[in-house]
């Protein structure tokens, strides 16, 4: 069945590279000495034609005569996204055998969540809040992808995101740059595993760089304004913490920063990751983000694009042609330092030998992508199952018993397979399972009766209702299954309202006047406004785009084979007229009181229309279970800087379910030299209690942890500190230290 998808069609193309007499052999990796030795060697030999074209990728294309030719001039340092295997095979053995200097091409695909096996969104994988099994999903994104003959995927994006109107927050981890940077470095270490060079390892791309995700009005492509200690301790965050971890690449924003475009922008091209974070490896630029510095109204031209997008640290220009449009003739001018040159081409070459392209990897015979293997989708199943977030139980309507008896399912994503696969998904839709092939295969097909209601989630027509409002009769429960169709988020996706679209609302109140217990499961790219639908069902389930197993995960956790234990890794508004709305926000002069509506509030921080609070706020979700939180206890009163306290509290699970806990920890600087964010995350842990168990949780906290940045400076300050051990940002009550010189 799968090899009716055209990406599978071109089954193992067998054209072996057999000979390649100026490949080496492979079989030890050199050393980086012996790079850096190869590379200088290699430099000394190219003219700037081939310099300028191991700075250019562009699309895979269909490999025509010209495209040959080309290659074989060495025209092109990469190619991505397209390509069938005999293709790929061909392109490289132009490049390693007919080009001048034999250069491998570096393949890359945006591989965002899965190749074969989708896995749920980022967004939903951040729900997770389990790193460990993240890395093991990049791990076989990576191993598929790496089977086709691409070296390198454009992921993770992990651009902090603070609105839910910007479509790409699908496409990353939340808000918080501890759950984000924890997140990042887990797929970044999955897709490159031990060894870059390992047959099954493709190299990573941190992007976007940096602050695409604030655009403001979440409008996608505007500009972010981000003073320099917001964007160091957050934006910058995770893409720090991949440098640490040694991903491979970097990939620069669309977006300007403080009015500089990312992708000419010196400031945080060079001076921060060059030279303070000392990264070695490439940056290539967004698509035709070097040609968009004109509209920008950063450059008056090609050629200043050029210009400035070299200078500015962008490397690898893609799909654009300024550099080798204008490249050779801005160094006959003097204008551009050759060094510059020298030095990216350094870094795209570097990239390769890591990869070993020159050696054993660049004689491999990429393959259609291989259908996914049992364990991946296991993998992709329990993905899906940690990612699910329970935002509403009234009465324990959830976990329905096995023997429910009828159910009736309802809604425009109960049954759709290409819309649970969510933004990006690169396998084909055949192999996902949707939650009604999933109720159907566990229930029985004759206790489940489906009734979409409308056709797709956008669907304004009332026709199918009558239908749904029939099957509801008859029916013992009732699951909705509501949401966002996969095309309203990704890029270019931004919505300015986050209700649910079409009709989805109306048919909502139609279904629930037979007073069935129902219960809503929304799949969605963002954080949604559902305030009127939460309040006419027993139960919410929060789904993301759970990827191919995101049925069986859903049915699973409907029936009660697990309770869920997914936590929002971004703040629910309750209207879009609070955003952005954030958990880890300053305080302001005039803090709203606890209810934010009372008379006595009127000169402070709120709404006159609606609660000042969230709907739900960051690192929430609930359980099938309860779980009660002792005080915390510090090991000490007293932190000195440069040294540590533990941090402990009981949490006991108080109800009758085992199930997994997200036990969070936060602090508070009461005052310092800058104002302080209420709260900030420092660390979590998933942990298992049974029913009845309970648990000292313990956290090290180093002082290290409570920095902050003034401008560039990093600083701790000594002072006193709130701490939380909590189940989400908002509850708890805190312990306190003071931090001492
Ligand atoms: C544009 C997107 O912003 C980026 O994330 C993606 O990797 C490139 N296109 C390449 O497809």
């Amino acid at each position: 069945m799968r090899s009716s998808h055209p990406k599978f069609r071109n089954i193992r193309a067998v054209v072996l590279i057999a000979a390649l007499a100026n490949v080496s052999s492979g079989l030890r990796a050199a050393t980086p000495a012996e790079i850096e030795k190869k590379i200088d060697a290699l430099i000394a030999r190219m003219t700037i034609d081939e310099k300028l074209g191991q700075m250019s990728q562009r699309v895979f294309g269909d490999l025509t005569d010209k495209d040959k030719e080309e290659i074989r001039q060495g025209r092109w340092g990469s190619l991505y996204g397209g390509g069938t295997p005999a293709q790929k095979i061909e392109a490289q053995r132009i490049a390693l055998k007919e080009s001048r200097l034999g250069i491998p091409l570096i393949y890359a695909q945006d591989v965002i969540h899965g190749l074969s096996t989708t896995f749920p969104i980022p967004l939903g994988q951040a729900a997770s809040w389990d790193p460990e099994l993240v890395r093991q999903a990049a791990r076989v994104a990576a191993r598929e992808t790496a089977a086709t003959g691409i070296h390198w995927t454009f992921s993770p994006m992990m651009d902090i995101a603070r609105d839910p109107r910007w479509g790409r927050i699908a496409e990353g981890f939340g808000e918080d740059p501890q759950l984000a940077s924890r997140m990042a470095v887990a797929m970044v270490r999955g897709y490159q595993g031990d060894r870059l060079d390992a047959p099954d390892s493709i190299a990573a791309c941190a992007k976007h760089y940096v602050g695409y995700g604030a655009a403001e009005a979440g409008r996608d492509y505007n500009t972010p304004w981000i003073p320099e200690n917001l964007l160091r301790d957050v934006y910058l965050a995770p893409f720090q913490a991949s440098r640490e971890a040694g991903v491979a690449s970097y990939m620069s924003a669309f977006n300007d920063l403080n009015a500089v475009p990312a992708s000419a922008n010196a400031f945080t091209l060079r001076e921060v990751l060059r030279d303070e974070w000392k990264y070695d490896g490439l940056v290539v630029s967004d698509y035709t983000a070097i040609a968009e510095l004109i509209p920008h109204g950063y450059a008056a031209d090609g050629e200043q694009a050029a210009l400035k997008g070299i200078r500015g640290g962008v490397e690898m220009e893609m799909v654009s042609t300024e550099y080798w449009d204008y490249g050779k003739k801005l160094v006959a001018n003097k204008q551009l330092d050759p060094k510059l040159v020298d030095e990216a081409v350094r870094d795209i070459l570097r990239i390769k030998f890591r990869l070993g392209l020159f050696d054993a990897r660049g004689l491999a015979t990429p393959a259609a992508a291989p259908p996914p293997t049992a364990d991946a989708l296991e993998t992709a199943r329990k993905l899906a199952a940690e990612s699910l977030v329970l935002l509403k139980n009234e009465n324990g309507v959830l976990p329905l018993a096995q023997s429910v008896g009828k159910i009736a399912v309802i809604g425009p994503l109960a049954d759709s397979k290409i819309d649970q696969l969510g933004t990006w998904s690169a396998g084909p839709a055949d192999t996902a399972v949707t939650p009604l092939a999933a109720l159907r295969e566990t229930l029985g097909a004759n206790h489940v009766v489906y009734a979409p209601g409308l056709k797709n989630s956008r669907d304004e027509g009332h026709d199918g209702f009558a239908a749904a409002v029939e099957a509801v009769r008859g029916a013992d429960a009732v699951l909705l299954f509501l949401g966002e169709d996969a095309g309203l988020s990704g890029e270019a996706s931004s919505r300015a309202y986050l209700d649910l679209p079409g009709a989805q609302e109306a048919l909502v109140t139609a279904v629930v006047q037979a007073g069935k217990p129902c219960i809503a499961v929304i799949m969605a790219g963002r954080p949604l406004t559902f305030h009127n639908v939460a309040g006419k069902v027993g139960a919410v389930l929060y789904a993301w785009h759970p990827g191919t197993m995101g049925g069986p995960a859903i049915a699973d956790a409907i029936l009660g084979k697990f309770a869920p234990s997914g936590r929002l890794p971004v703040t629910f508004p309750r209207t879009v007229g609070q955003v952005p709305i954030y958990y880890d926000h300053l305080n302001t002069g005039r803090p709203a009181a606890e209810t934010g509506l009372a008379a006595e509030d009127k000169f402070r921080s709120k709404y006159l229309d609606v609660s000042f609070t969230p709907e739900y706020p960051f690192g929430f979700g609930l359980s099938y279970t309860t779980f009660a939180y002792g005080q915390p206890h510090v090991s000490a009163a007293q932190m000195r800087v440069g040294g540590s306290i533990t941090v402990s509290a009981e949490v006991a699970n108080t109800g009758h379910a085992d199930a997994d806990e997200i036990v969070q920890l936060y602090t508070r600087q009461l005052a310092a030299s800058l104002s302080r964010p209420v709260r900030e995350m420092r660390d979590f842990r998933r942990v298992h209690l049974k029913a009845g168990e309970k648990q000292t949780v313990e956290f090290t906290l180093k002082s290290s942890a409570l920095a902050f940045h003034k401008g560039a400076q990093l600083v701790t300050e000594p002072g006193t500190f709130q701490v939380w051990i909590a189940p989400d940002s908002s509850a708890g009550t805190p312990g306190q230290f003071v931090l001492v010189p």
